[in-house]
């Protein structure tokens, strides 16, 4: 039988390799809601680097909820401009006034998913890294890392419910947010789409592609 993937390996290797990204907590430290979210909205079609300036720019007016709720919609979008898909920006000031009404995040993937603008994803992000749920946040990243550890042969994007349910078996008890960001940065450094930095990865042995041979050819997509 295929060994299991455990993920106290990956946060093992979390802990020495982990990338030092302005909306993480520092280790230890309790993580903000808000700029978990706000990272995480940001995120969704942008890369890290792209959104850096954003974000830091984004905190320097809008420090917290409670200042982007009251602000202007002109004085958010004019804050997101240059950062595309501007839905994002127009449900991100939706979300906040509905946070600040509520008097707080709802701190469940439940509840996080009835706010403008959160989906499957960001809700299992946010309920995972803000507030160490035990939810999966997977996202292409994700689905690439969890589409090799099982050689998903599904081509996607059917194969998306597949994925996800073998991403929640992976997800512990212990340290949830941390292992969220953990497979986040695992497919952004080494499960890469190509050529993966298998000899590196801490899951190498449970990683069926890889002792296949076939971690190049996943995750499968539907040819069009
Ligand atoms: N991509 C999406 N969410 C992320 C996060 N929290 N850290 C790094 N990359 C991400």
């Amino acid at each position: 039988p295929d060994p299991t993937p455990d993920a106290a390996d990956l946060l093992v290797w979390y802990d020495r390799h982990r990338r030092v990204l302005p909306w993480r907590a520092l280790p230890g430290a309790v993580p903000d809601p808000y700029r978990v979210w706000l990272s995480e909205i940001m995120l969704q079609q942008t890369t890290v680097a792209a959104v850096k300036p954003y974000f830091a720019r984004f905190l320097e007016r809008f420090p917290d909820i409670a200042t982007l709720a009251a602000a202007p919609e002109e004085a958010v979008m004019s804050a997101w401009a240059g950062l595309g898909y501007y839905s994002r920006a127009r449900n991100l000031h939706a979300c906040a006034k509905a946070v600040v009404a509520a008097g707080g995040f709802p701190e469940t993937v439940e509840g996080l998913r009835k706010l403008p603008g959160i989906g499957a994803y960001t809700a299992g992000a946010v309920a995972a890294i803000a507030f160490d749920r035990p939810a999966a946040a997977v996202d292409g990243n994700v689905e690439r890392v969890v589409s090799r550890l099982f050689a998903v042969e599904e081509p996607l994007p059917g194969a998306r419910p597949v994925l996800r349910r073998f991403a929640e078996t992976l997800v512990p008890q212990e340290r949830p947010g941390d292992f969220a960001q953990a497979v986040m940065d695992l497919g952004a450094t080494l499960c890469t789409p190509k050529r993966p930095a298998c000899a590196l990865c801490p899951w190498m042995r449970p990683c069926r592609a890889r002792r296949e041979g076939t971690q190049d050819t996943f995750p499968r997509k539907l040819k069009k």
